[in-house]
């Protein structure tokens, strides 16, 4: 079976998880061997680094927030995404290197070309096949992961730096058009999970 690398980025609270459990409903009911993980996160490792990094009562400058989201990324490559890939599943993996170009590139404002460097090595290389990226208004979105519970260390940022994120965002789908999917966020769950599939479909089928 042709493995498959799929990617769901955008804001916080644009009901990304949903979207990632639906659609790994449907790779269940198809029989589609496949695996869901996230970032930061999906190793023992990025566990621990994830608690780290959503700490609200930590202060982390721009650059260490990026090498702990990269060393998260290198092991969840290694330990996870590829063995899986060679193995010909599908992998869902909710947040990969685009959020930290959108994050920490455009959001904090960390140099681009450094940033690909080290992403690279980080990587290996692995891009998804497919990124959804489901865009929203930051105010919006911030709104909803507040209402969810405690913000966490990235939610606390300002709106002003949620505005560069999701600017960041739409300029790598613009860069990238054949690799992005970029949906309303704000339309009905039930109609962005058919879109999702028919694209999804389209690739499973090749
Ligand atoms: P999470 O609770 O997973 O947020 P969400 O439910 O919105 O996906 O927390 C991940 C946070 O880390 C989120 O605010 C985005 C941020 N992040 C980065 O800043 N850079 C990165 O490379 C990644 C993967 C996430």
């Amino acid at each position: 079976m042709t493995p498959l690398f799929l990617t769901f980025e955008g804001p916080e609270g644009a009901g990304k998880s949903t979207q990632v459990q639906r659609l790994t409903s449907r790779l269940a009911a198809l029989g589609r061997p496949h695996l869901v993980t996230r970032e930061p996160g999906g190793t023992g490792l990025g566990a621990r680094v994830r608690g780290v990094l959503l700490d609200p009562a930590l202060d982390i400058d721009p650059l260490p927030e990026f090498l702990l989201y990269s060393a998260s990324r290198a092991q969840l490559v290694r330990e996870v995404i590829r063995p899986a890939l060679g193995r010909g599943e599908v992998v869902v993996c909710d947040r990969y290197a685009d959020s930290s170009r959108a994050y920490q590139g455009a959001g904090r404002g960390l140099d681009a070309s450094f940033l690909e460097a080290v992403t690279r090595e980080a990587t290996g290389g692995l891009a998804p096949d497919l990124t959804v990226l489901l865009d929203l208004d930051p105010a919006a979105g911030l709104a909803r992961a507040a209402s969810r519970g405690q913000p966490d260390r990235l939610e606390r940022a300002d709106l002003a730096f949620h505005a560069r994120v999701r600017k960041g965002f739409l300029a790598l789908a613009a860069r990238e058009p054949g690799r992005f999917l970029v949906l309303d966020a704000t339309r009905d769950p039930g109609a962005l999970e058919e879109t999702v599939w028919a694209a999804v479909g389209e690739r499973l089928g090749a």
